[in-house]
């Protein structure tokens, strides 16, 4: 178990927060009841028996499905049989395909590995001094936003949060201007996307084959015209020279494959949707969570107030900063281990496999549960408690790196971690030293699972202005 005894008392951590969770049932779930809880929270489908057990097999409308709940099942699917397992599941396919075509996030095969090596290095940590300077300026931005909101305003923070990593996700692609001038209509195109579509689809459940035509309703086609639309029109500015040196979309352009050919005006879209959509919401809803656990843990807001008022003084938080906020740090990482903004991994066999010992056939399905894994008491101590301390430097060890995959791991692993988790650290070190965040009265908070998982939306709470440690010295 990663945190002592020791550490659990000297730390008087035992009686830390627990924050929400869907019901778990103890008793065994009917495949109807299963289908009617999962349209509305995919999480909600879990029982209690199923965060202890190491691997569930279950037929399923004619599929085998096998849920991975350790840190070895995690190695032998994301790693040594990555190969076999890359394929995605029907799920996440059918309803992102409409919107991302043939995009890195949703391919496979020769189109994956040839995607993955041009997209990969351009959202790399190796870059993220060229991306950590549009972090600052929008963290700055947003201080100023919430100061103009007036002490004590109430504002829906997981808007708040959308609307601020969707600002620094559009300027990192399109650059300062044309990103600015588009983030809105882009997310709303996204939420209107993510509104329409079914995430349960009866013929996916069905096991029906892909090229069957899916009913797409006519607002998930407006919605997914509006994104295109938009991305198009950038892109034809972009053609005219209208686009900041550093912007991703620029290396998208230049990128060639191993033929030396460049991408197409499609796959140029289809990488820009992803590239926006896997690093706006995933980052927003983990400050969202991490606003809300702080503000029922005194504990851990003084800790983190503490290290903000010390490390910065009241300026902006850059880059050079990051390494001295380990406690910031640590509260991003453990929000990301009870709230993975991805907790399901899902994944299509292509050949035969194993799975911890049982064998796999093709055509199985296979989810790897970041949501168990990380609250599996074998693996965790306190498994349903907000304990930032476990990742800090020194006060534990680290987890085991199969245990802990809040950005997947293994080839398909997220080229973005070094980018989101920087920003994750800049924003809330930046909001944190201005505001304290409190929930607002009444409002009750439960875990959320579409296609991500997310707090309960509006997510009120109230912005009350702090003074520094700078201020107070000052004064
Ligand atoms: C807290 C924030 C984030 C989390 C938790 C997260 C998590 C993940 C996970 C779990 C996957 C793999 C999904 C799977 O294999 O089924 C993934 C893929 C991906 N992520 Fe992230 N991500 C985050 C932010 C970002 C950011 C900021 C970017 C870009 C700047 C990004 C770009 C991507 C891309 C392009 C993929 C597809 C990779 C592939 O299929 O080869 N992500 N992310």
């Amino acid at each position: 178990m990663h945190l002592s005894d020791e550490t659990i008392r000297t730390h008087g951590l035992a009686d830390s927060f627990i924050p929400p969770f869907p019901h778990r049932y103890v008793e065994k779930l009917s495949v109807w009841k299963r289908i009617r809880l999962g349209s509305k929270n995919l999480l909600a489908t879990f029982r209690v028996y199923d965060f202890q057990n190491k691997r569930i097999k279950q037929s399923f409308l004619g599929h085998t499905l096998h849920v991975c709940n350790q840190p070895e099942g995690v190695r032998e699917t994301l790693h040594q049989q990555a190969a076999v397992f890359e394929k995605k599941s029907p799920v996440q396919r059918h309803t992102l395909q409409p919107l991302l075509g043939d995009g890195l996030f949703v391919s496979d095969g020769r189109t994956w590995a040839e995607r993955r090596k041009i997209v990969a290095p351009i959202v790399h940590g190796r870059r993220v001094d060229v991306f950590a300077p549009i972090m600052s300026d929008v963290a700055a931005e947003w201080c100023e936003h919430w100061t103009r909101a007036g002490d004590g305003a109430t504002l829906d923070v997981l808007f708040e949060m959308g609307e601020l990593t969707a600002e620094i996700i559009s300027r990192t692609i399109f650059g300062a201007k044309l990103g600015r001038e588009n983030t809105h209509e882009i997310i709303a195109g996204f939420a209107a996307y993510q509104k329409s579509i079914q995430v349960l689809d009866w013929l996916t459940l069905l096991d029906l084959p892909d090229w069957l035509p899916r009913f797409r309703s006519r607002r998930t086609l407006r919605a997914r015209d509006q994104v295109h639309r938009v991305i198009d029109a950038i892109i034809t500015r972009f053609k005219s020279g209208d686009v900041d040196e550093r912007a991703v979309i620029r290396s998208l352009f230049e990128a060639r494959d191993a033929e030396g050919a460049p991408l197409t005006m499609t796959a140029i879209r289809n990488e820009a949707i992803v590239i926006f959509m896997a690093g706006h919401e995933t980052t927003a809803n983990t400050l969202a969570w991490a606003f809300y656990l702080i503000s029922q843990s005194p504990r851990v807001r003084e800790k983190l107030f503490a290290e903000v008022d010390a490390v910065l003084g009241g300026r902006t938080p850059t880059l050079d900063d990051v390494e001295s906020l380990p406690f910031t740090r640590a509260v991003i990482e453990e929000t990301l281990r009870l709230y993975p903004p991805v907790p399901l991994l899902g994944r299509t066999a292509t050949g035969k496999g194993t799975l911890l010992g049982n064998s796999v056939e093709p055509g199985d399905l296979l989810i790897v549960a970041p949501w168990l894994l990380q609250r599996n008491k074998d693996v965790w101590s306190l498994p349903d408690h907000f304990v930032p301390e476990r990742f800090v430097p020194g006060l534990a060890p680290r987890p085991n790196k199969y245990a802990n995959i809040p950005f997947a791991s293994g080839p398909r692993v997220c080229p973005g971690m070094v980018f989101a988790l920087t920003e994750a650290v800049i924003c809330l070190a930046a909001l944190a030293q201005k505001f304290d965040v409190r929930l607002a009265e009444g409002v009750t908070v439960e875990a959320d699972c579409r296609l991500t998982l997310r707090p309960t939306s509006p997510l009120k709470m109230t912005i009350h202005h702090r003074a520094t440690a700078h201020e107070r010295s000052v004064a």
